[in-house]
């Protein structure tokens, strides 16, 4: 089968591009200039030497190895630079942006830096903190080999501003499947009501049914909760104001939310995503809601099996559709080593620096045209689904995809809130009139 042209129905790149260009519009943002301090447009000689800092969350098992293969790459093109892995601990860049904030705001960027595509990177192009790479996709032929839909959803004002690495799925859940013969289970349940009656079953056998660790983590369930109770089109409709929250269904579904973390260990919630992980590699619990960075954790590090050692597939109530984030990269305005960063940048959107990363980090190429044969085993699932032209596609809440960072904060603190309270119009209120609020 051929990669090809992914044609999945995109259920939420309007809500981003919308909401980017009212961003803009409503901050002065400018198209043409793209801020100060931009250099020239061309393509850095092959010789390089100086400083190259890179900077980005992957610092733990799973997350680092990818990371390391793409420097290791870049070091190996050029060995007379100097690389400097500014990476900041702490699992979907918790700890990291707000480092990344204070040196943004203080004009110390790294050379070149990673957010998630698609809405994160809004408020980083209003305050022009990051150069126009629109000449950059032309110079590399990228317009060509990046999918249309996705191009589209990293277009703002007709322009582009980061490189996007991988497409990472969010609607996972993964399994122990040696713990499930114990409890007397058959396979994963293909609903929420389902996970409810298999988690007295497990409970009953000793074991936890749901791990989870810090607050983004219990993001990333409630997004998939919601994503599984409300379907693909309800719920791409919650981040562009076509869902309401308040809706019977939207609180129905944020109080399954609250009856599955009830079976979590969220009293003893762990510190990262991989500890969150330990419980089902040591037989103790049985799933875990996870992006498939986990695959990196669950092979890598822990060298266990597909199948046999862990099995994962589509969170309960979502086949059919794709979850989608991408780690992409930047250029910064004003970047101390601006051609290190081109040539960064030039690697992470090749073929080569795809190939070389994603195999190793868990994820799929951005690129529609990968060499195949290095993605087998769990890979031919995303392969397939993300290409599949029945797949809805939606986005990510907890990986920066479709809300901005204004409305995103909002989200995070009344989430605190309601995992505590169990609240769920309390919640759905709160994040309402917070989208209301970060409009204005
Ligand atoms: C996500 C990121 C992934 C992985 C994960 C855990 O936000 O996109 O690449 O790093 O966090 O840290």
């Amino acid at each position: 089968m051929s990669w090809g042209q992914r044609k999945g129905r995109a259920l939420w790149p309007a809500a981003v591009v919308a909401s980017a260009s009212l961003m803009l519009a409503a901050c002065g943002g400018d198209d043409d200039d793209g801020g100060d301090g931009e250099g020239a447009q061309e393509v850095p000689a092959e010789e390089a030497s100086g400083e190259f800092e890179f900077f980005s969350w992957w610092t733990g098992g799973g997350d680092s190895e990818g990371k390391q293969a793409l420097l290791d790459l870049f070091q190996e093109q050029f060995p007379e630079v100097e690389v400097i892995d500014a990476a900041v601990a702490g699992g979907a860049g918790t700890n990291a942006q707000a480092v990344l904030a204070s040196r943004l705001g203080s004009g110390e960027p790294p050379d070149s830096y990673q957010r998630h595509a698609g809405a994160e990177l809004l408020s980083d192009i209003r305050d022009g903190f990051v150069e126009d790479l629109t000449w950059l996709y032309e110079e590399e032929g990228w317009m060509e080999v990046f999918p249309e839909s996705l191009l589209e959803q990293i277009t703002v004002d007709d322009a582009i501003y980061s490189v996007p690495v991988n497409i990472h799925r969010s609607n996972l859940i993964w399994w122990n499947p040696a713990v499930l013969d114990e409890a007397g289970i058959d396979g994963p349940p293909g609903s929420w009501d389902e996970f409810l009656s298999q988690a007295e079953a497990l409970e009953g056998a000793g074991k936890t049914a749901l791990t989870i660790g810090p607050l983004w983590t219990q993001e990333h369930l409630l997004e998939n909760v919601l994503l599984g109770e409300l379907g693909p089109e309800a719920y791409a409709g919650l981040w562009n104001g076509e869902t309401d929250w308040e809706s019977a269904e939207v609180v129905a579904a944020l109080d399954m939310f609250i009856q599955v973390l009830g079976h979590s260990n969220i009293d003893q919630a762990a510190a990262d995503w991989q500890p969150a992980i330990d419980p089902i590699v040591d037989g103790d619990a049985a799933y875990n809601v996870m992006g498939d960075w986990a695959w990196a954790y669950y092979e890598t590090v822990q060298g266990l099996a597909f199948e046999e050692g862990y099995n994962v597939t589509e969170s309960p109530g979502t086949e059919g559709t794709f979850n989608w984030l991408s780690d992409s990269f930047t250029l910064p305005v004003d970047a101390p080593d601006r051609d290190n960063a081109i040539r960064w940048l030039q690697l992470a959107g090749s073929q080569e620096g795809q190939d070389t990363f994603n195999p190793v980090k868990g994820s799929i190429p951005a690129r529609t045209d990968p060499d195949e044969s290095l993605y087998t085993g769990y890979f031919q699932m995303p392969l397939e689904d993300w290409s599949n032209a029945d797949t809805a596609i939606v986005g990510s809440l907890a990986h920066g995809a479709v809300a901005d960072n204004a409305w995103k904060g909002e989200i995070d603190s009344a989430l605190q809130e309601f995992v505590s309270s169990g609240d769920s119009a309390a919640f759905a209120a709160a994040v309402a009139q917070a989208y209301q609020d970060t409009r204005e």
